[in-house]
């Protein structure tokens, strides 16, 4: 069939489409382009009305009830919307598929990345980046706000789980990995295939080097708080993965919602503009942070207008579009934001629309619907816990255990519970504890594994009561321990505190004098400080936040496959040597160095 205009026409090429297709365009239409709506917040036919150009679910921005034919079915909505707009351009919708896509129940969920750095393994992360974009696109999304390549320096963060490491190099070639696997075939980045999604790197830039106290915006404390580095610094530290990110085809990238050199970084023209698009040559476009741009003045005309003069192409408003379009569109049309500024973005936006194909395919593929979750995702994922683990104390050969044990004792909520196995951005924004989506809990793996003849004794408070078979004084040789911090995401889980929690110190007190050799896994989002309680502990593995798929542990419990892990972060001794900074002054060591883990 002939097409009408130029930028309907697949042969030609993008850059023509794109001069094409805005020559058509009202200046209103331009700047709908650069407005993204949250779902919550935004019905179908105000898609249509405003022509919107992007729309996201935020962390639990889930259809009700949560099932994937209801991702895909809301999603198609929203795309059919956008095509029912004057020019028929399709919309681009983004989620957080950051561990998996994780607000989908029956995803496969993934360690987060502090797991992943752990495992230390590229082509793992990238599969799983390849693993995440066909679950994605089953729900017809065709971008995630992923990686992140946060380098976190002080882990009181509330995002620390979300870095790789607080290491530059292992942060800048493991978020390539997740970049590629997310938008490469054949080892070439290719957008337009089918298979491939759009990757945002976040959050440019400094994200992970705040200092604490610093944030003055919220009642959080550190995260959107303030980068207080020289710049030589803050490139040395926190901009290489933006570099790798680039060379590796990154199209998009979101703006972090911290400050540096006494501005905002959405109001940060000199590092979004000058730095990123000038220097650097980023082709795509910059998408703000959730309500971001919100906080570079009270009025918000003036903080729409800085922050795309700034450099941003894209809003991430989210709850009210119109206005955003309204006060943008006002200050174009008095001169305050230049038209050029207006085009540069909505080029950029539409370049990357173009790259992936939307104009040919907007809907993504609903046939890819019954591997969402399958089987070889969740062998993956599986593959994914077991190479995260980090092996850090194992006394007497204590691990691997024999399957043949007679009585296993296994205590902690955590050992039975998905919800504090995944940890925050998984369902909802904060995670939560509990039956959040299937998946394989600790215990359930420890009971596959375990011969016939062994007895597994699950108590959540470890008290192995007396009127249980075995008597009063249970002793058995082994007991199981599993610690889980409660699930948090962003500042939420800011925390000057890291020691054990006192439930905790009880509860491993409370089986230690029920068993010969005690194995405790600790589930967490970063390092606790254990120092005073190891010494009672025969084996200790940091587990970090594995996801769904918790026989992986089992099987490393059980000498299937060995411990690999090497921590991704230093693990201090006391809460004297966090942050990072605060670890290089001190004159102890730390009680385990980066890179430490047992094999
Ligand atoms: C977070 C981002 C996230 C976005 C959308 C923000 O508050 O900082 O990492 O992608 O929300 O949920
Ligand atoms: C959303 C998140 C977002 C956060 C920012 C929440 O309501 O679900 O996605 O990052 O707000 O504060």
């Amino acid at each position: 069939m002939e097409k009408e205009h130029t930028y309907q026409d697949t042969r030609a090429p993008i850059a023509e489409r794109v001069r094409d297709l805005m020559a058509h365009m009202t200046l209103v239409e331009k700047i709908g382009q650069m407005a993204q709506v949250e779902n919550r917040s935004i019905t179908p036919a105000e898609v249509t009305q405003h022509a919107i150009g992007s729309v996201l679910s935020g962390g639990g921005g889930n259809p009700e009830p949560n099932t994937p034919e209801n991702w895909a079915a809301m999603v198609r909505g929203y795309e059919e919307a956008a095509l029912q707009t004057r020019l028929g351009i399709p919309l681009l919708y983004g989620a957080d598929a950051v561990h998996g896509h994780s607000n989908v129940k029956g995803s496969v969920v993934f360690p987060h990345n502090i797991g992943l750095g752990a495992s230390r393994d590229a082509s793992l992360v990238e599969r799983i980046g390849r693993i995440t974009a066909l679950e994605a696109l089953a729900t017809g999304i065709h971008w995630t706000f992923a990686p992140a390549v946060s380098i976190p320096q002080d882990i009181r963060w509330g995002r620390t789980y979300e870095g790789f490491g607080e290491d530059t190099d292992l942060v800048s070639r493991l978020g390539m990995a997740q970049l590629q696997g997310l938008q490469n075939r054949d080892g070439v980045p290719d957008l337009g295939h089918p298979r491939t999604v759009l990757a945002s790197v976040k959050h440019f830039v400094g994200d992970g080097g705040t200092t604490w106290g610093s944030n003055t915006t919220n009642d959080w404390i550190i995260d959107q708080g303030v980068t207080e580095l020289d710049e030589a610094t803050l490139r040395a530290v926190h901009l290489p993965p933006y570099v790798a990110a680039l060379e590796a085809g990154a199209r998009n990238i979101m703006v972090s919602h911290s400050s540096w050199g006494g501005l905002r970084m959405h109001a940060h023209k000199y590092l979004l503009t000058d730095v990123l698009k000038a220097e650097l040559g980023f082709p795509g476009f910059l998408v703000s942070d959730w309500g971001s741009i919100d906080a570079i003045a009270p009025d918000y005309q003036t903080a729409v207008v800085t922050s795309i003069n700034a450099g941003v192409d894209m809003v991430m408003v989210p709850y009210d579009g119109h206005r955003f379009i309204t006060h943008l569109t006002q200050a174009a049309e008095n001169g305050d934001v230049p038209l050029d500024r207006i085009e540069d973005a909505v080029r950029r936006v539409l370049t990357v629309k173009f790259e992936l194909g939307l104009f040919e395919r907007p809907f993504g593929d609903e046939s890819l619907l019954p591997l969402l979750g399958s089987e070889a995702h969740r062998a993956v994922a599986r593959e994914a816990v077991r190479k995260s683990l980090v092996l850090l104390k194992n006394d007497g050969g204590t691990l691997p255990l024999s399957r043949n044990i007679p009585v296993l004792l296994v205590a902690g909520q955590a050992a039975d519970d998905i919800g504090l196995q995944c940890g925050g951005w998984t369902i909802a924004w904060q995670g939560s504890s509990g039956d959040v989506t299937p998946g394989t809990t600790v215990l359930a793996g420890i009971r596959s594994a375990v011969s016939e003849n062994t007895v597994v004794r699950y108590d959540p408070a470890g008290k192995f009561d007396a009127a249980e078979s075995l008597g009063a004084e249970v002793v058995s040789d082994v007991a199981i321990v599993v610690l889980a911090e409660e699930p948090y995401a962003e500042g939420e889980g800011d925390r000057a505190d890291l020691n054990l929690r006192d439930g905790d110190v009880a509860l491993v007190e409370r089986v230690r004098c029920r068993c010969r050799k005690l194995v405790v896994i600790l589930m967490s989002g970063r390092p606790l400080i254990v120092t005073e309680h190891l010494p009672q502990w025969d084996a200790f593995v940091a587990a970090w936040l594995p996801g769904t798929e918790g026989d992986g542990i089992a099987q490393a419990l059980f000498g299937e496959t060995p411990f690999s892990g090497k921590l991704s972060f230093t693990w201090p001794r006391s809460m004297d040597q966090v942050p990072l900074s605060a670890l290089r002054a001190s004159e102890e060591a730390p009680l385990f160095p980066f890179g430490y883990g047992l094999t």
